[in-house]
């Protein structure tokens, strides 16, 4: 078997990206692990996720990954830079669709919503500065939302009166574009949709997909025998992380559990 694509997340929220790298790489073999005993990342401090991070990442390579993607925000965030310097193989990271955003919206009022720890990241600070091109940027930090999926809350009237607490700063400055910028956040689209009704949504997971392929395709290390795998583990009790992993990834995969 090929070396594997290893991708990893504080929970399940990372299978948003997953799911892109499957359906741009079907045949590659996905190793993916969800540090579901420590989510969420968003509320923890960046020293914190930063050591979660390198250990994962490290664990991950030497299960001969071939690849780290980090599906994180808030671990791209706070380890990015740390990890590059760590490990041997390459690091793909996330970061808040910003650029895009500030390009296309026509008002250039866009809003981010993300975790606490994405909202004060200086790594966010330094997209703003970068590509804001006088841009009004409205940072919502949506603290209990990444539970709310891993606790299989995607829609219905619970999740709809928060969402609706979530995005009462965004309406009321008008926004037209807002980014998704956390990757539980894409399972809950649609109701992120329904608050924010004729509002652009855009997260990162196609483009990191796309960076894959590519830093596969420089690297002259594409799979190219055939369907690839899937093998998803939690640091938590697995039971509880297979039942949202089903209904999130569609198809039943067994998920296993790993002490890093
Ligand atoms: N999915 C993570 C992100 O993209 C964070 C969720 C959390 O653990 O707080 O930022």
């Amino acid at each position: 078997m090929t070396a594997p694509v290893g991708i990893f997340d504080s929970g399940v929220g990372g299978l948003s990206v997953a799911r892109e790298i499957r359906r741009e790489l079907p045949s590659e073999h996905l190793l993916y692990v969800a540090d579901t005993a420590y989510v969420p990342y968003g509320d923890r401090s960046e020293d914190e996720v930063r050591e979660r991070t390198l250990r994962i990442g490290e664990w991950m390579q030497g299960q001969g990954a071939k690849v780290f993607v980090v599906a994180c925000n808030t671990a791209s965030g706070a380890a990015l830079e740390a990890l590059r310097e760590r490990l041997t193989i390459p690091v793909i990271g996330l970061e808040p669709a910003i650029k895009p955003a500030v390009r296309d919206s026509p008002s250039g009022r866009v809003g981010v919503m993300a975790t606490t720890g994405t909202c004060g990241s200086a790594r966010l600070q330094r997209l703003v500065d970068n590509y804001g091109n006088g841009a009004t940027v409205v940072r919502q930090p949506c603290p209990g939302l990444a539970d709310m999926v891993e606790d299989g809350v995607l829609a219905g009237p619970e999740l709809d009166a928060r969402m609706a607490e979530y995005v009462a700063p965004l309406r009321a400055a008008d926004v037209d574009t807002v980014v998704l910028g956390c990757t539980h956040y894409v399972f809950v689209r649609e109701a992120i949709q329904k608050a924010l009704p004729g509002v652009k949504l855009l997260d990162s997971s196609t483009a990191i997909a796309r960076r894959t392929r590519q830093i596969l395709e420089e690297a002259n290390s594409l799979a190219s025998d055939g369907p690839g795998s899937v093998r998803i583990f939690t640091t938590a009790d697995p039971a509880g992380a297979e039942r949202i992993v089903h209904r999130l990834w569609g198809e039943p995969e067994a998920v296993q559990r790993v002490e890093i």
